[in-house]
């Protein structure tokens, strides 16, 4: 039996403590969570909950993280809009293997340009970068979707001095929410419609779940449609779409039917130049927002409501805050948040690249440009410090991820980008037939990089391309 909505307590991930100044580390392991009350789950996790734990770290201070892999089946981490080099970045057949594997690759072969790690694995993060949510995740080639919906997902911040200036609600009143949709069997394990449950030969799901796999049960942090006690003050709230397939469009809504600004201060890749405000915000799989809603006006004791205004019945509620106590309020929401966003022009070359179902190897895919991936095959070649834009046209919805670069989005179906596209962004999300124009510059390091689609069924079902800086 699911829980009541808006009783379970809003969990906030453990802050991971380094071993050493900027050293860190994680163990993979199986481990029973308690996402549905009185219920265990066994799970994928990254030191033993769900989400893993948060890494906070600073602007322009390299960190390493050295995971464990104790899992039955091999890992690659990646840092999900991280500025990494090529080598840490968590190639889909960049495996680390757990002790005594053996093989069992199914067609993921290993990549002979892949190093090959026993059991640990050392990535180096420079984070080089403006300050951001960030978040770390399985990205193993064919079976980063089972992976995650398992548990393997977590948050990572890049701060600096200068947006903790601005005096945005901090501390408490700052809250990361990770939200995904889970599915549970009767005894509780979670439930994924994997065609080979071991995750060790044969990648994908069944043909009906190929537009993505969705749950009926809604998780913030891991708990499920959870409560939070708030103070009747601002609250900036880190939102991740961490879930495979489902799209959201959240509202804020008072116990009186009234929808609290959601003023975005933030994207996927930092601050905005200047706040904007959204009645509702959508957010496809991996995007992030960074929001700051003020509970002032709602009266002590009443509640608000994070809405899904694209999900029916219980998936049309996310979480709630209860506002607890009056309280006084020092933060503020600066006109001028950033002004260091870049603002390219003159690009070297344009591409077109197209996103869509098609028959692949095996089955029923998703291709980019009408091949589903190759880790032997180079797919675009750009140079370093070139700018270019990218024209995107998808049949369905796709949430597009690239790595390395942030971008900007430049127009949608022909016209300027909606309100929501603001800032810098690594992961764009294209709507049913559309298609939208990014600019970026490959800045940062050489290397073999990725882009695909952040669905994560589509992304294990062939929607995934290489793209090489030179
Ligand atoms: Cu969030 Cu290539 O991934
Ligand atoms: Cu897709």
């Amino acid at each position: 039996p699911l829980p009541p909505a808006f009783e379970v307590p809003l969990p906030l991930p453990a802050v991971l403590k380094p071993v050493a100044p900027g050293r860190y580390e994680i163990t993979q392991r199986v481990a029973d969570v308690e996402i549905l009350p009185g219920v265990r789950t066994p799970m994928w996790t990254y030191g033993g909950t769900f989400p893993g734990p948060t890494i906070e770290s600073r602007r322009g201070q390299a960190i390493t993280v050295t995971h464990r892999n104790e899992l039955p089946v091999p890992t690659v981490v990646h840092l999900h809009g991280g500025r990494t080099p090529a080598e840490s970045d968590g190639y889909p057949t960049d495996l680390v293997l757990p002790a005594g594997w053996s093989g069992g690759h199914g067609h993921a072969m290993p990549d002979p340009r892949a190093v090959q790690s026993r059991v640990t694995r050392t990535y180096t993060f420079p984070l080089d970068q403006r300050p951001a949510m960030l978040w770390y995740h399985d990205h193993r080639m064919d079976f980063t979707a089972p992976a995650i919906w398992r548990g393997l997902a977590g948050l990572h911040f890049v701060r600096d001095d200068a947006e903790e200036a601005l005096g945005l609600p901090s501390g408490p009143r700052e809250l990361p929410l990770m939200i995904t949709d889970r599915a549970f069997a009767a005894d509780g394990s979670l439930d994924y419609p994997s065609l080979d449950a071991t995750l060790r030969e044969r990648p994908g799901v069944r043909e009906s779940f190929l537009g993505g796999v969705l749950g009926d049960v809604i998780l913030v942090n891991g708990a499920p449609w959870p409560i939070h006690e708030a103070d009747a003050a601002r609250y900036r709230l880190r939102i991740l779409n961490g879930s495979n397939a489902r799209h959201y469009e959240l509202e804020a809504v008072t116990d009186d039917g009234r929808r609290l600004p959601l003023v975005q201060v933030g994207a996927d890749q930092g601050l905005l130049a200047a706040p904007v405000t959204h009645a509702s915000l959508p957010i496809g799989p991996a995007e992030r927002y960074d929001v700051v809603v003020d509970f002032a006006s709602v009266p002590v004791g009443g509640r608000v409501r994070l809405l899904n205004r694209l999900g029916t019945g219980r998936t049309a509620e996310v979480m709630a805050f209860r506002i607890a106590r009056p309280a006084r309020d020092d933060s503020r929401v600066p006109a001028v948040l950033s002004q260091d966003l870049p603002s390219w022009d003159s690009p070297a070359r344009v591409r077109e690249f197209s996103f869509r179902a098609g028959p692949m190897p095996g089955g029923h895919g998703w291709l980019i440009d009408g091949r589903p991936f190759d880790p032997s095959r180079t797919d675009v070649t750009v140079g370093l410090g070139d700018v270019e834009v990218w024209r995107l046209v998808a049949d369905v919805h796709h949430p597009i991820h690239l790595h390395l670069a942030g971008f900007r989005v430049l127009s949608r179906g022909g016209r300027p980008p909606l309100p929501h596209d603001a800032g810098l962004k690594d992961t764009v999300s294209l709507r049913p037939g559309e298609a939208a124009e990014i600019i970026t510059r490959f800045d940062g390091y050489r290397g073999r990089y990725l882009f695909h689609c952040h669905n994560a069924e589509h992304e294990d079902m062939g929607m995934m391309a290489n793209l090489e800086v030179r």
